[in-house]
């Protein structure tokens, strides 16, 4: 049962696709408000859960601390930063009534889950205007299905995009793409993608190729198709400010950038230096940009990664000129006179500033809005210019498309990576917890930076990490610049990546079933455990085990130097471990609880009681797996229904797709 309430005049964000009628009557749950913009007020009993907000900091039980959907360009996601790359503004309440809240509001907008006050939940706005999708259930994944089916089936990529990823920021010329390839094949470690940061650029402007370090682009796509790798570009939202470079040019004569109040377009430096905002809000300005993907699929290109959306701004030319001025003024100050932190704050500030994001304007088809009455929208409207414009370049056929800003309706354009997190333990188990509350808010093709973007990885942790990725649906590895080099053979002993990577491969054939069956559905691919036993009280607390599909229970290390971990086992399981030396392990667990032992060369996963799963032979790239051949791992007598289809054409729904296998 889901309600609309319609608040003020609010923008139509397209988040939600189906035609729910207005119910003008005062929701009962809750109180609003609307003396100072808006604001709605529940109180929760001690052991609601409350489920939700997709990309966000913390845990799957978002209880106790407060969220700001605020699209935010911070590469230190500590544990008390508010505001990461996307907003999800849907949450779920679980408990005394299932209840499912959808805030359709596309500006900055807090959630304070019992952080203020432990048995109060207060959402709220700035402004006054938006629409409160109010969805009532049986239990919290009724109401989360009953959410996804209006806001429109998830994006579905082609199937090598279920592969390995290995990308860095950094990578330039043909050789470094060539050497990693290499680096993967010599050694028969599992690849099927190589990202390319944004070095394969000329000066960091959208849409080039360094015409010196890829003489023939085409040629080199090719090279690379050959030996099954698919090349997979960013494009990042700020166009370079340069006469004669046909992007900013045909921009700037169309009108397509976003404006300051009177007119000129807006500019702020980001990596190329000073750029303009493609207007993807306005239709026309979004066909233009969309349409320029076409320069890279041409070449061959079918994936894309879409960054600095939120959109990120180092600093505007306003921002520069003030913090000039004040650095003038300080440098005339009597040293004893200056507070200790000004300097600090005012060099600081200048980044990705509340001040630069009031001070330019959308023209959305007419109606002049201000960028931070609409600020979560814009990587939505990237990606969605790159998906709307895939269906006219390659009709009928999937491209890879994910990107770091987002808010719902984005699900249906493209996934999201988590964005810039650390080489640290904790962000792997931030990465598990996640994952749950993005695949409620529609979002499935995702996955974080494997190994940590910033900082220095270890062995261990890479190894651990990818043994976690395994199972999420993008499994890439990426670091930043600077960093130590995190591509797997740059490690000792190179076969132990070699075998967590192939258990993926291993696995695909399951994991896109299982992907499938999720985006067909409106269901998750990752559950908390409370989903799949919601009568046992012991499973609704716990956050670093995830059901995977309907037949998996994964437990993933999370911890240095750990032998093992503890697992909780809701009902009897088959506890399995792939072998370093490609053989299984297996052993029926009782319920209850254990020590599982896992070395750094093992993946372990569960097999729920009465189930089994499709293994293919091992194989170093997605078309290389024999989906004819498989064999069935788990409780003998169980069957399993695989999906399965050409992983490019769009004709998700045959009936031919489906194939049923028993043990
Ligand atoms: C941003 C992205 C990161 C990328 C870097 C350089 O920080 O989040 O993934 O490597 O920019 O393009």
């Amino acid at each position: 049962m889901i309600k609309k309430y319609i608040f003020g005049a609010p923008i139509e964000t397209e988040a939600v696709i189906t035609t729910i009628p207005e119910c003008k009557d005062i929701p009962e749950a809750g109180i609003i408000s609307l003396d100072n913009g808006f604001s709605w007020t529940y109180t929760m009993a001690d052991d609601d859960i409350v489920y939700g907000l997709g990309e966000a900091n913390r845990g799957i039980n978002k209880r106790g601390y407060i969220y700001v959907n605020n699209c935010n360009d911070e590469p230190l996601h500590t544990e008390d930063l508010e505001s990461l790359y996307a907003a999800h503004n849907f949450i779920v309440l679980s408990g005394r009534r299932n209840m499912g809240l959808f805030f359709d509001y596309p500006a900055k907008i807090t959630f304070d889950i019992g952080y203020s006050y432990q048995d109060t939940l207060t959402v709220c706005c700035e402004g006054s205007d938006l629409t409160l999708y109010i969805i009532d259930g049986t239990s919290a994944l009724d109401v989360i299905r009953q959410f996804r089916k209006i806001i429109g089936r998830s994006y579905i990529p082609p199937k090598f995009a279920f592969g390995f990823g290995q990308s860095r920021w950094g990578y330039k010329t043909e050789k470094d793409f060539k050497d990693v390839v290499e680096g993967y094949r010599s050694r028969h470690i599992p690849l099927d993608m190589v990202y390319m940061d944004i070095d394969y650029m000329e000066d960091y402007k959208d849409f080039t190729v360094n015409p010196q370090n890829f003489p023939d682009f085409e040629a080199f796509v090719k090279d690379m198709k050959a030996s099954k790798i698919h090349l997979v570009p960013i494009i990042d939202a700020g166009v370079k400010i340069e006469d004669g470079y046909s992007i900013y040019e045909e921009g700037k004569a169309g009108g397509y950038f976003c404006k300051r109040e009177d007119g000129s377009d807006f500019a702020a430096t980001v990596w190329p230096g000073r750029t303009h905002f493609p207007d993807v809000l306005n239709t026309e300005a979004r066909q233009w940009f969309g349409s320029k993907y076409k320069v890279l699929t041409d070449a061959g290109i079918d994936g894309f990664w879409n960054d600095m959306n939120e959109p990120a701004i180092f600093y505007s030319d306003e921002g520069m000129d003030d913090l000039q001025a004040f650095l003038k003024d300080f440098a005339a100050m009597d040293p004893e006179e200056i507070p200790q932190f000004l300097l600090n704050d005012k060099v600081n500030g200048i980044k990705n500033s509340p001040r630069d994001y009031a001070a330019f304007y959308h023209d959305m088809d007419g109606i002049k809005v201000r960028h931070d009455k609409v600020h979560n929208l814009y990587g939505y409207y990237m990606t969605r210019a790159a998906g709307e414009a895939f269906d006219r370049i390659c009709p009928g056929r999937r491209v890879l498309m994910f990107s770091r800003s987002s808010y719902i309706g984005m699900h249906r354009y493209g996934g999201v990576w988590t964005g810039d997190n650390k080489s640290w333990w904790s962000h792997l188990l931030l990465n598990i917890k996640m994952m749950p509350s993005l695949n409620m808010c529609g979002f499935l093709y995702t996955g974080a930076d494997l190994g940590g973007f910033s900082g220095n990885t270890t062995r261990d942790l890479l190894l651990r990490w990818l043994a976690f990725g395994v199972f999420t649906p993008l499994m890439r590895d990426h670091s930043a610049l600077g960093t130590r080099e995190q591509e797997c053979y740059r490690f000792e002993r190179p076969e132990d990546f070699r075998h967590v990577i192939s258990v993926r491969y291993r696995l695909i054939p399951y994991l896109y079933s299982e992907f499938m069956k999720a985006a067909l559905n409106d269901d998750l691919y990752f559950k908390p455990l409370a989903f799949a036993y919601p009568d046992d009280p012991m499973a609704t607390s716990i956050e670093d085990q995830l059901i995977l599909g309907n037949e998996v229970m994964v437990t993933p290390v999370y911890t240095q130097n750990a032998p093992g971990r503890y697992v909780y086992l809701p009902e009897e399981m088959l506890f399995v471990k792939f072998m370093p030396d490609g053989s299984i392990f297996s052993e029926i667990m009782a319920a209850g609880h254990h020590y599982i032992q896992v070395a750094l060369n093992e993946v372990p996963l569960f097999v729920r009681k009465g189930h089994c799963i499709p293994l293919a032979a091992p194989a170093e790239t997605v078309d290389a797996i024999d989906t004819r051949n498989l064999e069935l791992l788990g409780y003998e007598g169980a069957t399993y229904t695989l999906y399965d289809d050409d992983g490019v054409s769009k004709d998700y729904d045959l009936a031919g797709h489906y194939k049923t296998y028993a043990k």
